[in-house]
């Protein structure tokens, strides 16, 4: 795979990454399997992934610790990356709270670093920002994490592009996550629009702009659509199955929803690729900088997104595709 130089030390970092959150937390519990997603990891350095994404919270630490033993000796090659500012407080629930006051950040970092048995962390994302707590001083925090040598990069997930700024200017932001997607548009500047269903609306800034200003990569998280634009669905979840309470996927959502899989599809046909393939090369054009991290904890899907970086899609097929409704549903 395609590789460019990344944040402050400039490791190489490939086109698509491995969201590994799905092994451990959200999507179908019953198919968990840790050989597996152990497999799934290893496999996907061998074919030269270089970004890893997992969090603190994703199982409550279990995802930190498959991904230390699944990348072991191999650290050097791949980028780990985590995120801190989060807390769980019931995790068959999944209730969470935000935390990011400097020291509950910083012993956060301390124990994900004990999980993962790594002595370094090449990219620590604040997951949240907390309005309790300042910007700055949880950035502050962060950045003596990477004075002290147990973080590398720094990055922000799911912020404004004045927060972005205000934490550029005290340290360098070298990434940003946020959810990009066909159906999820907001780094973009673009909602949908409450009165006028199937409408975009404009609203907020162009975060990738501000990426490519800023020499930060942008990291799209759930480009599948948390599995939809796959069109591979099944048409009920298990109970404690994220999508089974989120409003995208209801029954009559779906059902609205089905029109953005007609043009994912015919499009896909025409490649002789798969829904998800297409799903993932709109993604990854919009920049150089973008670097997508589909979750899966399956070997098959790992190769077909990976496949993903070849395809090109031509000038007629990014228009059909920017052209899609907004989606029925709130994304949270
Ligand atoms: N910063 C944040 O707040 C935040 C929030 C959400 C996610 N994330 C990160 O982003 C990563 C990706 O997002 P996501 O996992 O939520 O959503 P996603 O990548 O959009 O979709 C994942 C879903 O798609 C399925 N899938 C993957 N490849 C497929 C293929 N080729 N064909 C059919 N189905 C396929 C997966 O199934 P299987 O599980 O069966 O493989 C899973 O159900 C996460 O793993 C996590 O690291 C970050």
């Amino acid at each position: 795979m395609q590789t460019q130089e990344f944040g402050l030390d400039a490791k190489p970092l490939a086109r698509i990454g491995l969201g590994c959150m799905g092994m451990s937390w959200l999507y179908q519990e019953s198919h968990r399997d840790d050989v597996e997603s152990i497999r799934v990891i290893r496999s996907a350095i061998d074919s030269g992934v270089t970004l890893f994404d997992s969090a603190n919270i994703y199982g409550n630490g279990h995802n930190e610790r498959i991904l230390g033993r699944a990348v072991g000796r191999r650290a050097g090659q791949v980028l780990v990356a985590t995120k801190a500012g989060l807390v769980v407080d019931d995790e068959r629930r999944r209730l969470l709270h935000r935390d990011a006051r400097p020291t509950a950040v910083q012993n956060s970092v301390r124990a994900s670093l004990k999980r993962l048995d790594l002595p370094v962390i090449d990219l620590l994302y604040l997951h949240r920002v907390d309005p309790e707590v300042p910007l700055e001083e949880t950035w502050s925090a962060m950045a003596e994490l990477v004075q002290d040598g147990l973080v590398r990069n720094l990055g922000l997930s799911e912020v404004t592009r004045e927060q972005a700024e205000r934490a550029h200017a005290q340290h360098p932001v070298a990434a940003i996550q946020s959810e990009l997607s066909l159906w999820t548009r907001d780094p973009l500047g673009l909602i949908p629009d409450r009165t006028h269903p199937a409408a975009w609306h404009r609203s907020g800034d162009n975060l990738l702009d501000w990426c490519a200003q800023a020499g930060a990569v942008f990291v799209p998280f759930a480009p599948l659509g948390r599995g939809y634009l796959t069109a591979t669905l099944p048409t009920t979840f298990e109970d404690s199955d994220f999508r089974s309470g989120n409003e995208r996927f209801t029954p009559v959502a779906r059902a609205a929803n089905e029109k953005l899989l007609g043009t994912i599809r015919t499009i896909a046909k025409t490649h002789a690729s798969s829904p998800a393939q297409v799903a993932l090369a709109w993604v990854l054009a919009q920049g150089e900088h973008v670097v997508p991290i589909p979750g899966t904890k399956q070997l098959r899907y790992l190769r077909e997104n990976l496949q993903a970086a070849d395809l090109v899609l031509n000038e007629d097929e990014m228009r059909a595709l920017d052209g899609l409704p907004a989606p029925s549903g709130a994304r949270y």
